[in-house]
């Protein structure tokens, strides 16, 4: 059965928000851990809002939460790295995307310090070294242009997705 839904300007904020997340949720989404690290601190969150912008040069986009945990250290060393999860990592998923202290979520697993001197998942689908280019304001998220500087590819594995509120495997 499909269910239309007009988003109104009549609605409130919060209803407006409310029916677009259920929309949202639709839309299957691969599930990352990006990391950084530097003079500000290491840090990190689970993040779907990742794609493509470009293969010349080779960038991609990240959105961040202006209030989340992970903003001001991105923001201020400048470098991420953004590491494709495997359906082996839904409990490092969890630790990233929760409100866990920073310790705790980066002891989910083993680390390798990548060149740019963020943290790469050894086992990631693939991982991203990314120095941030540019940042464009995106209401309650800033959108990061980060420019890939090395990728690390396992060629094996299955793949975390997102969808429907919930963790798949593909
Ligand atoms: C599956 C999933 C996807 C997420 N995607 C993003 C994202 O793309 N951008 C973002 O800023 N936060 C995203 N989050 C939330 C962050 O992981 C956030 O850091 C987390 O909720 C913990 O908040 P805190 O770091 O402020 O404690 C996502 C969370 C989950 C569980």
């Amino acid at each position: 059965m499909l269910a239309a839904k007009k988003i109104e300007t009549a609605d409130t904020a919060a209803e407006r928000s409310a029916a677009y997340r259920n929309a949202m949720a639709r839309l299957a989404a691969a599930v990352t851990i990006v990391t950084t690290d530097g003079e500000a601190g290491r840090a990190g969150f689970a993040a779907t809002a990742v794609t493509s912008v470009s293969d010349n040069p080779p960038t991609l986009l990240v959105c961040l939460n202006k209030g989340s945990s992970a903003y001001p250290a991105v923001k201020a060393n400048g470098v991420v790295t953004v590491n494709v999860l495997s359906a082996d990592h839904q409990n490092l998923s969890r630790l990233f995307g929760g409100k866990t202290p920073v310790d705790e979520r980066f002891a989910g697993a083993e680390w390798e310090r990548t060149e740019t001197g963020a943290w790469r998942l050894p086992d990631a689908l693939v991982a991203f070294d990314c120095r941030i280019a540019s940042v464009a304001d995106g209401a309650t998220h800033d959108v990061l242009f980060c420019e890939v500087l090395e990728t690390v590819i396992r060629p094996d594995g299955e793949a975390l997705v997102y969808f429907d509120r919930g963790y798949r495997v593909v």
